[in-house]
């Protein structure tokens, strides 16, 4: 089922106590009934505490990354397993700067993509391209080519637990925001390529967040676009009125 999300994507921010600060500032600041779903990824030091602490409320909790193998000498890493059994159930993969200054490519994405899928996790699939490519007029070939290569193996059953979140690399974290009409642009031929590759049912079923410098300020008339079902949120996710204002932005 199509959902309205809005996703908050912590990075690398936020302590143990800061973090609490952040959830209590949150809980004061959703008093209205929110009409979407809201997620938050803390770092994995912080998670399990961000999940007891968001239990009750309406917020789930996603992990930004995770290792493709089950378990196992890879040090530093955090398998599928250990954030299930914190009860942890939403994973980001794909995010641009795992891309840039980790070396993830299509072919290992494809790899986590599975291993979340088989532990029947929901995972938040980023891609979108860089200014060179939009530039070149390379951008919609370049999603496709990501989306392929990266999610176009798995079978039909499985896009129920996938949300797609098409991040321009040159609006994250610049204060550059695609306009709500090149959002809208890229989400409709996203949308169409799914439809082609599997169904109309399943293309219009996903949930299409847009991330890169989404603000209070901007939310609204993005998400007003009719294939952006919300947002992944960046630096205004820091921020418990933003982020509130953010998610009330969907309608
Ligand atoms: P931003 O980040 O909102 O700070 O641009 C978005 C993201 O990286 O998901």
């Amino acid at each position: 089922m199509r959902k309205k999300i809005v996703a908050g994507n912590w990075k690398m921010n936020k302590n143990l106590a800061e973090t609490g600060e952040l959830i209590a500032a949150m809980k004061r600041n959703f008093e209205n009934a929110l009409e979407a779903d809201i997620i938050i990824a803390p770092t994995f030091t912080n998670l399990y505490y961000a999940f007891e602490e968001c239990k009750d409320l309406k917020v789930k909790v996603a992990a930004q990354n995770m290792h493709q193998e089950e378990q196992g000498a890879y040090t530093g890493e955090v398998s599928a397993d250990m954030l299930k059994s914190i009860g942890v159930e939403t994973v980001i993969l794909g995010h641009s700067e795992r891309r840039a200054h980790f070396g993830e490519t299509d072919a290992l994405l494809a790899k986590k993509v599975n291993t979340a899928l088989a532990h029947h996790m929901t995972v938040i699939f980023c891609f979108g391209e860089e200014l060179k490519d939009r530039k070149n007029k390379e951008h919609f070939s370049l999603v496709k080519h990501q989306l392929k290569n990266g999610l176009f193996h798995i079978k039909d059953e499985d896009w129920d637990n996938v949300i797609l979140a098409y991040e321009p690399v040159w609006a994250i974290g610049t204060g550059e925001t695609a306009s709500p009409e090149q959002a809208q642009e890229m989400h409709a031929f996203i949308r169409k390529t799914i439809s082609e590759a599997y169904s109309t049912k399943i293309s219009d079923n996903v949930s299409i967040l847009y991330g890169g410098s989404v603000k209070p300020n901007n939310a609204k008339e993005i998400f007003a676009k009719p294939d952006v079902d919300g947002g992944l949120i960046g630096g205004a996710s820091l921020d418990a009125k933003s982020f509130v204002t953010i998610a009330n932005a969907i309608s």
